[in-house]
């Protein structure tokens, strides 16, 4: 929620009463928008991470359209537009229109400067790839910033590796931030590709708001077909969407992702990789059963790492009430993609697609490891609660190459308390925790 002084100060300085039902730009005149440009305070959001009301961020000005002043008016400095009909271009060469999202990412300069990019509302057919370190920020057009749903752009691209078609799923994603190819590929097996020693770290801090990705080649599970692909590169996606069906998001080795309110749809293994990611008051969308949510895949490290997916304060749920019924205590939380797996589901709602086992083991190559090695394979999960969780149906062992085993991890309140926060597992290469690069607005840590 909003602070009441932000929002009383706010009340008076529109004179307009705030409601939902108000469309937002209407709220906003130029004055309001270059009083509030000059904010230094932003509002916070609390620890229930709601709000109500005006919906005002930081990018607020840049993003929100208003027939009263030109799309890049209000952007930060160091910024370019996509525009695909080219009809906003500057007058006076203090910024540059390009027609697609990639020409833009292509034009920017390759150094250490922040740049933004403003993405006007549409729908771009185009697959995207970020190979620069410095920062950059992607922004959605949206009249409101705070509400995912109301996304106006939305990037359709990406294909399925259906049989095998490319030499790797790298190929496959709508985004890809990597430095290199040899960053992004997949490999296969238990271990993956490992690029050569040499090869850079990528994007330090990357960010994208308010923008849907979807992979749409085909409608069901059909071979990998990823939504988004983040490799040796620190990324931050707020109030954006993932759409596919198998390996929807893929955070490859040394890739480190933090979800903000995000909606991500798969069947299959949508959640799969190498990096580290955390999914918080995201709602994870099962548009059928399949393999698992979570197929993450460990490595082993000099140092004790804590790669893997959290998920956290999120609804894990069918995609719509339509299959709901056809689901019921069919789907599996995860599958161990190698042995040393790490998945942790904290205080998430769980409908009753969920089987009341949880995970399940998965040993179909038993030569690529995918089993579970109790001490060793961390599938776990805190606090879960809705039709979905289920203690006594977690406890029940599954068989493993003919052997009972238990492979869901209820954690302890002193284990969760290692994985509790965004700041404690995220790691840069070299093992040290890190994680300024996630916007301190949608922290509600
Ligand atoms: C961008 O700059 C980095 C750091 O200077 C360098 O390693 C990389 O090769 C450059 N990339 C391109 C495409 O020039
Ligand atoms: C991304 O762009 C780089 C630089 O042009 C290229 O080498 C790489 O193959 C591209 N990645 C993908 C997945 O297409
Ligand atoms: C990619 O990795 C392969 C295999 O290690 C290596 O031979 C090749 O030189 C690498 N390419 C680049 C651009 O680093
Ligand atoms: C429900 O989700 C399934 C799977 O994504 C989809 O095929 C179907 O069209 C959806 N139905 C409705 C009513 O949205
Ligand atoms: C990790 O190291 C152990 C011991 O050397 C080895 O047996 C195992 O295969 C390795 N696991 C992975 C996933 O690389």
């Amino acid at each position: 929620m909003l602070s009441k002084g932000y929002l009383s100060s706010l009340c008076l300085l529109l004179a307009v009463p705030v409601s939902e039902s108000i469309p937002f730009s209407s709220l906003f005149s130029k004055r309001d928008i270059d009083i509030l440009d000059k904010r230094t305070t932003l509002p916070s959001i609390d620890g229930s991470g709601l709000r109500t009301g005006i919906h005002f961020t930081a990018n607020s000005a840049c993003q929100i359209p208003s027939p009263d002043y030109g799309p890049m008016e209000h952007c930060p400095q160091s910024s370019v537009l996509v525009d695909p009909t080219l009809k906003h271009v500057s007058t006076d060469g203090s910024y540059e229109t390009y027609k697609t999202i990639q020409a833009a990412i292509d034009a920017i300069p390759n150094t250490s400067r922040k740049w933004t990019i403003l993405v006007m509302a549409g729908t771009y057919h185009e697959q995207l790839n970020v190979t620069r370190a410095g920062p950059l920020t992607i922004l959605g057009q949206t009249y409101d910033p705070l509400d995912k749903s109301k996304n106006l752009v939305t990037v359709i691209g990406g294909t399925a590796n259906y049989n095998s078609r490319y030499t790797d799923n790298a190929f496959t994603s709508t985004l890809t931030v990597a430095p290199n190819l040899n960053a992004s590929l997949t490999g296969a097996g238990p271990t993956g590709f490992t690029p050569p020693d040499d090869t850079p770290f990528g994007n330090t801090d990357f960010r994208v708001y308010n923008m849907d990705f979807r992979n749409t080649e085909f409608d069901i599970s059909n071979g990998p077909a990823l939504a988004i692909s983040i490799s040796r590169a620190n990324a931050g996606l707020y109030f954006c969407g993932f759409y596919s069906y198998q390996d929807t998001v893929y955070i490859g080795k040394l890739g480190n992702a933090y979800f903000y309110r995000n909606e991500i749809a798969g069947q299959t293994d949508f959640l799969y990789g190498f990096g580290t990611a955390w999914i918080a008051y995201s709602k994870l969308l099962m548009r059928s059963c399949g393999g698992g949510v979570t197929a993450w895949k460990g490595t082993n490290t000099t140092f004790a790492n804590t790669y893997g997916v959290y998920i956290s304060l999120s609804d894990v749920v069918a995609a719509n009430s339509t299959i709901a019924t056809s689901m019921v205590g069919r789907c599996a939380l995860g599958r161990p993609w190698n042995y040393l797996h790490r998945s942790v589901f904290m205080d998430c709602y769980m409908d009753a697609s969920i089987r009341a086992v949880g995970y399940i083991p998965w040993a179909s190559n038993p030569a690529w490891n995918q089993v579970v090695v109790p001490g060793q394979t961390l599938m776990g999960e805190y606090d879960s609660y809705g039709p979905g969780a289920n203690l006594a149906g977690r406890a029940q062992p599954q068989t493993q190459n003919g052997v009972p085993v238990v492979v869901t991890t209820e954690l302890t309140g002193a284990q969760e308390k290692q994985y509790s926060t965004p700041a404690k597992v995220f790691m840069d290469p070299k093992g040290k925790l890190t994680s300024t690069w996630i916007d301190s607005q949608f922290y509600p840590y």
